[in-house]
């Protein structure tokens, strides 16, 4: 199932076949540095993709990413509601991409997607994610979707002092 498309990328539900590279992306310790679960292994990477096949949509959950002309998993990306502070029609965004795949804008390319997707069919109106100030990949990506830093984060379940950045439906 296809949640949605850019130009070069498609953003779809994890199927089976995305196994091996998912174990790839979740046992790598670079990708995972700031997972706050750390770097995985072959049963954490087994229960992501049973919860991410399982995820309802119609764009809260994980999905993976594509290239429009070749089915193998470059990354993923995801809306979720960990935090039990956050309001109702709040969630939170996640991204995570094979290291080969860096360097080429599909983080932020992706992501836009799936938050655009996430206001036009759900009834979220403010989207949060929370960065490690030293990821500076990650802020820089997020600073290109077009999400905006709004704070820092104190401690309510979540690591103290990292980086808030957000972006409203009413700004998309
Ligand atoms: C965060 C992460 C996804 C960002 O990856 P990244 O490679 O740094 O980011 P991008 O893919 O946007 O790459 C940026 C580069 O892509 C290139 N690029 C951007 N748009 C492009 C396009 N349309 N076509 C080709 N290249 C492009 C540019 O060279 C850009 O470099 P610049 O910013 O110096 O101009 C990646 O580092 C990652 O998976 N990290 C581990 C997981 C993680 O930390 N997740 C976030 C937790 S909060």
């Amino acid at each position: 199932m296809i949640i949605t498309t850019t130009e070069r990328l498609i953003i779809r539900r994890f199927v089976e076949a995305d196994y091996d590279r998912l174990l790839a992306l979740v046992t790598d310790p670079i990708v995972m540095r700031y997972n706050t679960d750390g770097h995985g292994d072959a049963a954490y990477a087994r229960a992501r993709l049973s919860e991410a096949m399982a995820d309802p949509g119609p764009a809260l959950g994980t999905w993976a990413v594509q290239t429009s002309d070749d089915p193998a998993l470059l990354g993923y990306v995801s809306l979720f509601r960990e935090d039990p502070a956050m309001a109702e029609d709040e969630v939170e965004l996640g991204y995570f991409f094979l290291p080969e795949h860096w360097g080429k804008g599909y983080a932020p390319e992706a992501a836009k997607a799936l938050i655009t997707h996430a206001f036009a069919t759900t009834n979220t109106t403010r989207i949060l994610a929370i960065v490690d100030p030293s990821n500076t990949r990650s802020a820089t990506a997020l600073k290109k979707l077009g999400m905006t830093r709004t704070g820092t984060t104190q401690a309510k379940g979540i690591k103290p002092g990292d980086w808030v950045f957000a972006v409203e439906r009413s700004s998309i």
